[in-house]
């Protein structure tokens, strides 16, 4: 039986400080084994299971129960292929048994305000970000009970690089953003866990005090890369970095970071009907 040590070695490369015999309970096991899965078998996913992992995505809890999250599940396969179209670095959005769309939906509360005769005063950054926290929630209750399930899940936002692409694959009106694909089925395989900057990084105590972080980054970057080097052909930029010798995770991010990423989603977010000031 996987133990309570067993996980946290397995997600932080090294053993947690509490009692690492505890027992750990079926969340907590699912939340701490969890891994993104790219490869799926052919096996399909059954309506009921469908159905209750959709029900349980949509208990997140929502900012001022305003339910802002829509999914797109998409049957069709003629838009599937086209959707796989748009990310052809990413097989498993063709290959995966059943593919969805996480919008920030926007629209449907502004249409309530109008069906209940009120205006509505709040196309602002606020709302924009509330929207996309109650996607990111329910994508997480997504993975979430999917695993619980014995399934697997990708998240891709690759599909923000083509947003009006993907609008109009799937008719999305204004004020519904797409702020990621979701590949689900059953594993091919078991996958990885992929370690975690530790806690002492990532939870700040009473006060944000990053002073920890060069030594910190240096010796995650050394526990990664002892469990999984990142192979010479996959190092980033090569033509502009070079090939760094030591290529740990820290290298990896700042290089993905030196280059812009979907400069095109600010301006279609603000020219699909959500303002942002
Ligand atoms: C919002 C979001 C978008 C993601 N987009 C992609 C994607 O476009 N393609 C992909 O292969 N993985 C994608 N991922 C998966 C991440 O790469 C993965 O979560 C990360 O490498 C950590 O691995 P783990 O989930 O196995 O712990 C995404 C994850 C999230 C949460």
């Amino acid at each position: 039986m996987d133990t309570l040590s067993s996980m946290l070695e397995a997600r932080y490369g090294r053993p947690g400080s509490t009692d690492q015999e505890a027992e750990v309970n079926p969340v907590l096991a699912t939340l701490l084994q969890h891994r993104t899965h790219r490869a799926f078998s052919d096996q399909a996913v059954q309506a009921e299971v469908l159905e209750q992992l959709l029900a349980a995505t949509f208990s997140a809890p929502s900012k001022s129960d305003l339910q802002q999250c829509s999914l797109i599940h998409i049957q069709n396969k003629g838009k599937r292929e086209e959707l796989a179209g748009l990310v052809p670095t990413m097989p498993w959005v063709a290959s995966c048994p059943e593919f969805f769309i996480f919008c920030a939906d926007g629209r449907r509360i502004q249409r309530i305000a109008e069906l209940r005769g009120k205006p509505f005063a709040n196309n602002n950054l606020d709302n924009l970000i509330a929207a996309v926290c109650d996607v990111g929630i329910a994508l997480q209750a997504f993975v979430t009970a999917a695993e619980s399930l014995g399934l697997g899940c990708c998240p891709i936002s690759v599909l923000r690089d083509n947003m009006e692409a993907v609008a109009r694959i799937v008719n999305l009106p204004d004020r519904v953003i797409p702020v990621a694909g979701m590949c689900l089925g059953y594993p091919a395989r078991e996958g990885f866990v992929s370690m975690r900057l530790p806690l002492s990084v990532t939870c700040h105590v009473d006060t944000y005090d990053d002073s920890n972080l060069p030594q910190e980054v240096d010796a995650y970057d050394q526990r990664r890369d002892a469990r999984y080097s990142i192979p010479e052909a996959q190092q980033k930029y090569k033509k502009k970095y070079g090939i760094a010798e030591m290529y740990g995770w820290s290298e990896d991010k700042a290089r993905q970071m030196s280059v812009p990423e979907r400069e095109n989603v600010g301006p279609y977010v603000r020219s699909h009907g959500f303002g942002l000031d």
